[in-house]
């Protein structure tokens, strides 16, 4: 028999402990090993929980009881989180986690304290929820070198998009509904900001890359600003907009990474990716493309990939798995102002004539498109390929030309 402890009795670790009861058979002959629940640590109390006894509000009863060898830490945040993880690692017990915050931030310093002490620092359920990626990244892809990553990394945002695009739902209305079915961060702003998609993409572009890529290094942006308007002109463009976390490899060795909302052709794979689903997409140099899609957030969902990590650490106690990466620093990235795309833009002038005017002195190749219902003086338009810093200069140009910039949207090649 395995004794491990779940670290948090949230939305994740309520579900760590239910998977782990309610499939304690399956699970024992599928780790050729008993695992018993031995702590659960939360600092609220849990009086009418079935496991009552199993509750600690002590974090050292797990770390001084050298029988507990696999710890899953579903806290989420860097604090206490990553203190706990780390004594964890050094005390010699294999770590699992679905905290991507913490993974994001600290995994090349966690990843080599579990490789010196001969234990696993896993983390599945920290990207794309219950979908397997990470460990399809680092094992069934691992023959190719990852020439891109790109997908939808958050369910909350695209629920809410897919609410917006289908339903002509607000974003308040969409956001409270996802956070009632449990799948927004506690606190909303790290999903509708990006936060949430950029520590995802970083993880993934840590792996695929195998050097550390902080989230700081990310240009990040959300999806607080997309209006029901962006989404009609989407949809006469001939797409949607998601919220993409992209990197992908430069011939020169850099990379570039991003999250931001983007048009969508409707004909790509990630445009039908909606409600909580997750879409990534890895495009490898011997295998193409290879997509995977499934639920993204969600109590039981994640739960499942924290509780297969838990059966890898039990089945690998004595053997370290290779999820490894080393450290990096910023001159792995390229920019974001010398990066270039087409790009959809929404202005709106005193008048149509002048705006229009404006618009084609310092776009001379755009292409106008329409919406139902516009007012006289907003015009819409998408532009050819185009650096970011031109793309800034020519908005402020038009701002001094009394034309405001209402929307700038990416338009991606996927
Ligand atoms: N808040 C996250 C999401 C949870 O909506 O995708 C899963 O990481």
């Amino acid at each position: 028999m395995v004794n491990v402890a779940v670290m948090g009795h949230g939305v994740v670790g309520s579900g760590v402990v239910e998977v782990l009861e309610n499939h304690r058979e399956s699970i024992a002959k599928r780790a050729k090993e008993e695992i018993n629940i031995r702590y659960i640590l939360d600092i609220r109390d849990f009086p009418d929980s079935p496991y009552a006894e199993k509750f600690t509000k002590s974090f050292d009863d797990i770390l001084n009881d050298s029988e507990v060898k696999v710890v899953a830490e579903v806290m989420g945040g860097l604090n206490p989180a990553y203190d706990f993880t780390k004594k964890c690692l050094l005390a010699g017990k294999s770590v699992v986690t679905s905290n991507k915050e913490l993974v994001a931030e600290k995994g090349a310093e966690l990843l080599q304290i579990a490789k010196d002490k001969n234990v696993n620092y896993l983390f599945e359920a920290s990207v794309g929820g219950g979908i397997p990626i990470i460990r399809p990244m680092s094992q069934c892809l691992a023959a190719n070198e990852v020439v891109e990553v790109a997908g939808i990394l958050n369910g909350t945002t695209n629920f809410i998009l897919t609410k917006m695009i289908k339903d002509n739902m607000s974003f308040e209305d969409a956001l409270k509904m996802a956070q009632e079915l449990g799948y927004a961060e506690r606190n909303p702003a790290a999903d509708v900001e990006g936060h949430d998609a950029c520590r995802k993409i970083a993880i993934l572009a840590s792996l695929a890359y195998g050097k550390h890529i902080y989230p700081n290094l990310v240009h990040t942006q959300g999806i607080t600003k997309i209006t029901l308007e962006d989404v009609a002109y989407a949809s006469s463009w001939g797409g949607v907009i998601k919220l993409i976390g992209q990197v992908k490899r430069l011939n020169d060795g850099r990379i570039d990474i991003t999250v931001e909302p983007m048009f969508i052709e409707a004909s790509s794979q990630l445009a039908g990716v909606d409600d909580v689903f997750n879409g990534i997409l890895v495009r490898g140099d011997a295998t193409g493309d290879v997509v995977f899609y499934g639920k993204g957030a969600g109590k039981l969902p994640t739960a499942s990939a924290v509780v297969a990590d838990i059966i890898d650490c039990v089945k690998h106690l004595k053997a370290r798995k290779y999820l490894y990466w080393s450290d990096g620093d910023e001159s792995l990235v390229k920019p974001y102002s010398e990066t270039e795309y087409p790009v959809y833009f929404r202005v709106e002038g005193k008048e149509r004539k002048t705006t229009l005017d404006a618009v084609l002195k310092l776009f001379p190749d755009a292409r106008i498109i329409v919406r139902a219902n516009a007012p006289e003086n907003e015009i819409a338009f998408v532009h050819g390929s185009m650096p970011v810093y031109k793309q800034e200069e020519a908005s402020d140009e038009l701002k001094q030309l009394g034309v405001t910039v209402k929307s700038k949207i990416r338009i991606s090649d996927l």
